[in-house]
């Protein structure tokens, strides 16, 4: 049986601290004079909410989600299912939604069609990792951490099979 293993830091905790810091700059920039809602899709972008929103300076709210994921794959099945939905209406507000990692896009692309049929005033994506090659179906975020390469990553959020999200720096998982 094939065993799972960290292989390697791609990116470290103070690289990971330095793009938020910028990434809430252009966020803060972008929205000036307006109130926020940011949505955080459970559980993966859980740190990134935390750590972003200190770093953004106009008047925000936060409101979480909750999708299907892949469980113990590390392969997506394409099927996305609500498993909470948000606490409150978006009707009339400036959304940004807060991904951990965009993959294949299909939980994305869902995401954001399910959110624009409630009517915000504006949607966006703010994502913390991408992996492009991977893309599926077509996606872009508005903001965007770091495009990586097509490897399984856990740490800062992510897991495999629930485990690896105390992991303070991004990390390649590996199998021996
Ligand atoms: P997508 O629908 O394929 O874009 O997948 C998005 C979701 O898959 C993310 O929100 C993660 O929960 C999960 N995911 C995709 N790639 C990785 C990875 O490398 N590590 C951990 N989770 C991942």
């Amino acid at each position: 049986m094939s065993q799972k293993y960290v292989e390697k830091v791609l990116l470290t905790r103070e690289e990971i601290q330095k793009r938020i810091t910028e990434l809430g700059a252009e966020i803060s920039r972008d929205y000036a004079g307006q109130d926020l809602l940011l949505i955080c899709v459970l559980k993966g972008a859980v740190i990134f909410l935390a750590d972003l929103m200190r770093q953004i300076s106009v008047p925000v709210e936060i409101d979480f989600m909750a999708v299907s994921s892949y469980g113990a794959a590390t392969v997506s099945s394409g099927v996305v299912r609500i498993l909470k939905d948000l606490d409150v209406s978006i009707e009339n507000r400036h959304c940004l939604i807060v991904e951990d990692i965009i993959d294949t896009g299909l939980t994305l692309k869902y995401l954001e069609e399910n959110l624009n049929s409630r009517q915000p005033a504006s949607l966006k994506i703010v994502t913390l990792l991408d992996k492009p090659e991977r893309r599926q179906v077509e996606i872009a975020p508005d903001y965007c951490g770091f495009q990586i390469p097509d490897e399984f990553v856990v740490g800062y959020g992510l897991d495999f099979d629930e485990k690896y999200r105390s992991l303070p720096d991004i990390c390649v998982l590996g199998e021996k």
